[in-house]
């Protein structure tokens, strides 16, 4: 079987703009999606129960049903209400970002009580406000150990962001499909992308190990 590097060669500055969209992307979805996150998972911890059952049904949602299904209500529902000609980028950056939310939420909670709660009484017997012990002894402790799941959480978004060929939003993955469709080969727009995103991944990675290194000896 002949590969066609050629299809490649044509498609090479498609894949490179959908490669740097897939990355701008998977930033705009895990800014947005910390500090939504951040804000629903404090408020989840609230001992009021009108603040916490409605953020905890934002979280089993978007926990509890596919992105993808997310994503095309986004585009075809939500979107269409406040624009007239929505884009399917924005729909895209929208739906990873409220979904990526729901999971920081649960990030932050688990890492703010993972710390032993005798840390929170040490600082306050020591005369520090909530606050003050939350600032200086809880929370430098806790983003220690969000730092490899926070890292998930981005590798899992420059993934899924793929599924945004669905509503042709032209990242990488929608370049892919084009050139498959365009030429009815497989394996040379497939496999390229996968590499490309393999690449992205595994670098990624390499970063969080490095990350988790220089913090967990301190
Ligand atoms: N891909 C899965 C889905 O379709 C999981 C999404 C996980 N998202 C995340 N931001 N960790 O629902």
């Amino acid at each position: 079987m002949d590969f066609r590097f050629d299809i490649i060669k044509e498609y090479a500055p498609f894949f490179l703009q959908g490669v740097l969209l897939t990355i701008g992307l998977s930033i705009i979805a895990i800014i947005a999606g910390s500090i939504l996150g951040l804000a629903i998972g404090l408020g989840k911890m609230s001992t009021k129960r009108f603040v916490r059952l409605p953020l905890e049904w934002y979280i089993n949602f978007f926990r509890g049903t596919p992105l993808l299904v997310q994503m095309l209500l986004v585009h075809l529902g939500l979107m269409p209400l406040l624009f007239s000609q929505p884009s399917a980028t924005v729909s895209l950056a929208v739906s990873l970002s409220l979904n990526s939310a729901a999971y920081v939420a649960e990030i932050f909670r688990a890492g703010i009580q993972s710390i032993d709660k005798g840390q929170m009484e040490a600082a306050r017997s020591l005369g520090m406000t909530h606050t003050q012990a939350m600032r200086y002894v809880i929370l430098p402790q806790a983003l220690k150990r969000m730092i490899p799941p926070f890292t998930n959480e981005f590798i899992v978004l420059i993934k899924d962001s793929s599924l945004g060929a669905v509503i042709a939003a032209p990242e990488l993955m929608y370049w892919g499909k084009a050139a498959q469709g365009q030429y009815y080969r497989v394996w040379e727009p497939y496999l390229t992308v996968a590499f490309i995103y393999l690449l992205l991944t595994l670098s990624l990675s390499k970063l969080l190990h490095y990350l988790e290194r220089k913090y967990s000896n301190q």
